[in-house]
């Protein structure tokens, strides 16, 4: 596995590949990596003869300073993960690498990015965009690969990919959890012994909810016993639980189509999402 700090070193070294036939996955991440960035690595070396692995704290997708400045940053750590899964590249450039001069490209996306993520945090979804794109245009991949946990992320990219006309397939892979049920993330290890024991109220709620759901549920039947959980958690404090259509992003008052059930929640200081999809 090599790791490569810029973009003509990158893409030099993935002509050559390419040259002789191989296939290109890419895992965007923000380092830190977890068990679930592990599935998405392991995902693409099964379906790719290359895979390489973004490792950027992408600044302009935090709306928050005390946020970016704080986010974990573990590049050895991750490249021992990434070697294990069979990487071939890890693509860690610096801020001006990827931002020479200030990326005033918009990205808008509306419905799919006026709610939840979008709302609560503004500005988030053009950084990402302005990322992804920055990255898809670096590597020029055949598939690249997102997890569900950020599902609207994943549908947002899905659209961008499609309005840019990019030609790669995005493959999105299922949430990855721990043993007691707490969605994998980098996020997680800001949590000390209480919050983390706090946060299962998370994983709860999401259990609870597919054990409620049914096709024409109200989403008052389903959120009311979700939002009854995180209630009763003194250490936890909701931004949303909403029950959307799936493709659209939108609040349904039924689950009469293919949705989204997601949350947004703080533990402490820590805020975490989780999710789970309802097919009808
Ligand atoms: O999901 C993430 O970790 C980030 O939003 C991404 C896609 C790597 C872009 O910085």
């Amino acid at each position: 596995m090599k790791i490569v700090h810029t973009i003509k070193d990158l893409q030099a070294k993935l002509t050559a590949l390419r040259a002789q036939g191989k296939t290109v996955g890419l895992v965007p991440t923000m380092g830190a990596l977890h068990a679930g960035h592990a599935s998405l690595v392991k995902r693409s070396v099964s379906e790719n003869g290359v895979t390489v692995v973004s490792v950027f704290v992408n600044p302009t997708q935090f709306n928050d300073k005390n946020d970016l400045e704080k986010y974990p940053r573990t590049l050895d750590a991750d490249c021992r993960l990434l070697e294990e899964c069979g990487a071939a590249f890890v693509f860690a450039p610096s801020v001006s690498e990827m931002y020479p001069e200030p990326d005033t490209r918009q990205f808008s996306y509306a419905p799919l990015d006026t709610v939840m993520e979008g709302a609560f945090r503004p500005g988030h979804f053009n950084g990402v965009c302005q990322i992804v794109s920055k990255l898809f245009d670096a590597v020029q991949p055949d598939k690249a690969y997102f997890g569900e946990k950020d599902f609207q992320q994943l549908a947002i990219i899905r659209e961008m990919v499609r309005q840019l006309q990019y030609k790669l397939e995005i493959v999105g892979c299922p949430i990855v959890r721990e043993e007691d049920g707490l969605a994998k993330s980098s996020r997680n290890t800001y949590l000390n012994d209480k919050e983390r024991q706090a946060a299962l109220c998370l994983s709860r709620a999401v259990k609870t909810g597919k054990e409620v759901i049914y096709t024409g549920a109200d989403a008052k039947e389903v959120l009311n016993p979700m939002k009854a959980i995180i209630e009763a958690e003194p250490l936890a404090r909701i931004d949303y639980v909403m029950m959307v259509d799936a493709l659209t992003m939108q609040p349904i008052e039924k689950a009469d189509r293919d949705v989204l059930v997601a949350m947004a929640v703080y533990i402490g200081k820590t805020r975490l999402i989780d999710n789970f999809s309802y097919e009808v």
